[in-house]
């Protein structure tokens, strides 16, 4: 079958620091993009050639069209050998398990995460590298730079193949190998969590519903949870993956997952409730009438990590985002851990998880994960929970309640100004980067700032430094005012405001979240001087 070399010109859409390229459908349907980028893959990875590359996306438009370009660029450039999830499926924490099984040479994710799906709406792709994570520097400093040279990409001329017929086919020379999504993966959580104990609190009556909402994990869901499980058919609702999710925002919050919310805090609800975003990797968990916020779900699994066969030996050490609450320090410092603080993102847990420096992970926009992968695993956070639930047997509320008695409660608020004039932001966190100098000391309202600072991130395996990664104010009684823009909007700009206090005393473990944080609230909307700033009156979404 032929090889056609096809002259191209330089992409200059790469934005330096990542993997992956997220754009509407309609950019990515034009001729030669996607061609673009794939090769420009293929012309910086040479490390590992002969290994396998794991392939695979979350089900959205355009995946299918996609995977036929991929395969067809991947046998012109030389690739031996293709692992593809049935349909083109695979979710990313169950992608990046096929890649380190497998020993591949890393792979390549279709998905726009949480972004809505569909002709006119995101569709995404990005490279892992054979460690199963997010690409780091010096990856994504190749990629770029090629990005900026290509002038020419190599495709085989050659018919699709059927993406969803099990086994081995070919594509020119190379080896297709399709296997089921979903089997790898649930055996892997098997080994994980205690399945029979679940089971078991299914036959004596648990409830639960998992919201898939028509995103990727359905088919994982289904099988774990209903299969597996145990757990009474229906279940899992919205299972089936949907090309634009139903038209839906598959993002697992208060506002997008409301259906469930509503669910859970109505007169019907289960004991718990639980969903997951359109790749699958990050989560929300819910129980009767209570609210699990990510933060607290990370110090809750780190407390209770024991219980789950998986995370019985000894935990190395635990790492959160610079913005997540420090409610998971208390735990990690209680338990002799070390517990690291790391800019937002994902990929910087890479190095520690390699090293063995830790066992557990998170973030505060609802990403949990392990070292059993290499990027947040919804599913698994939520089986993580029904284990716990499983062994304690006591309420989702209880466990938290029980959770703050003992470490205290981190009230904990994020609130973010969307499409915000990119100047305007852009100065607002000049000014407050200025202003850091002469912060500490000064009493703000009842608060007096213990320091204040743009965090900066030495990572403690190679030493690469990580820079300006957002304003930290820290003040004498734990409490804490964040500020950084978005690295992820695609409108503008997104200021994040996230806003933290300690409260030891139980009595006051009741209190609604944005009044118990109403005059650190005011303090940090002041201190950045948000509404002369950007003109806003109110966050666009609080969390
Ligand atoms: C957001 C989240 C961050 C997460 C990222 C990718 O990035 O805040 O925690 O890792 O999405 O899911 P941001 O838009 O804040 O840069
Ligand atoms: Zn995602």
């Amino acid at each position: 079958m032929p090889v056609e070399t096809i002259a191209t010109q330089p992409f200059t859409d790469q934005k330096p620091g990542t993997s992956g390229l997220r754009k509407k459908v309609k950019v990515f349907e034009k001729p030669h993009y996607l061609e673009n980028f794939v090769q420009c893959i293929f012309d910086t990875q040479h490390e590992m050639e002969e290994a396998p590359l794991v392939v695979g996306g979350d089900g959205r438009y355009y995946n299918r069209q996609a995977i036929q370009i991929i395969l067809r660029i991947a046998a012109a450039n030389g690739c031996t050998r293709v692992i593809l999830g049935q349909g083109g499926i695979l979710s990313t924490p169950a992608a990046s398990h096929l890649i380190r099984k497998h020993q591949a040479r890393g792979g390549i994710i279709l998905s726009a995460s949480h972004n809505p799906g569909g002709p006119d709406e995101d569709f995404g792709i990005k490279f892992n590298t054979p460690n199963g994570g997010p690409a780091p520097e010096k990856v994504t400093e190749a990629l770029y730079t090629a990005t900026r040279h290509i002038n020419r990409y190599r495709i085989l001329d050659t018919p699709d193949i059927d993406l969803d017929k099990l086994g081995t086919t070919t594509v020119g020379d190379m080896r297709v190998d399709i296997v089921d999504s979903v089997s790898d993966y649930a055996d892997l959580m098997e080994q994980l969590f205690d399945f029979d104990k679940i089971r078991e609190r299914f036959q004596s009556g648990f409830r639960m519903r998992f919201d898939a909402m028509h995103a990727v994990t359905g088919p994982y869901a289904r099988e774990i949870i209903e299969n597996r499980l145990g757990a009474p058919k229906g279940t899992v609702v919205n299972g089936v993956p949907l090309e634009d999710f139903g038209h839906g925002h598959p993002d697992p919050n208060l506002v997008y997952a409301k259906e469930l919310a509503d669910y859970l805090f109505g007169p019907d609800a289960p004991d718990f409730g639980a969903a997951s975003d359109g790749d699958g990797d990050r989560n929300m968990v819910l129980g009767r009438h209570f609210f699990v916020t990510p933060s607290d779900s990370l110090a809750v699994i780190l407390a209770n990590a024991k219980l789950a066969p998986g995370y019985r030996a000894l935990l190395t050490g635990m790492a959160r985002s610079m913005p997540t609450s420090q409610a998971a320090d208390r735990v990690a410092a209680k338990l002799g851990l070390p517990c690291y603080e790391t800019p937002t993102g994902w990929k910087f847990f890479g190095n520690l998880l390699d090293a063995g420096k830790i066992t557990l992970c998170g973030e505060e926009s609802f990403g949990t994960g392990s070292d059993h992968v290499r990027e947040k695993d919804g599913l698994w956070a939520v089986l993580f929970w029904m284990n716990i639930l499983a062994e304690r047997g006591q309420s989702v509320a209880e466990i938290v309640r029980e959770h703050w008695r003992i470490y205290g409660r981190n009230y904990y608020t994020r609130h973010d100004y969307e499409a915000v004039d990119s100047a305007a932001a852009n100065g607002l966190v000049d000014a407050l980067r200025a202003a850091t100098a002469t912060l500490p000391g000064q009493q703000l309202g009842s608060y007096v700032v213990d320091y204040a600072d743009d965090f900066r991130y030495v990572d403690p395996i190679d030493d690469s430094v990580s820079e300006k990664q957002g304003i930290r104010i820290g003040f004498k009684d734990g409490s804490r005012i964040v500020y950084r823009l978005s690295g992820t909007g695609t409108e503008g700009a997104t200021l994040r405001v996230y806003i933290e206090a300690y409260e030891a005393d139980p009595a006051q473990h009741d209190l609604d979240t944005q009044q118990a944080l109403g005059e650190l609230i005011s303090i940090a909307n002041n201190l950045a001087g948000i509404r002369e700033r950007t003109g806003r009156n109110e966050p666009t979404v609080i969390t």
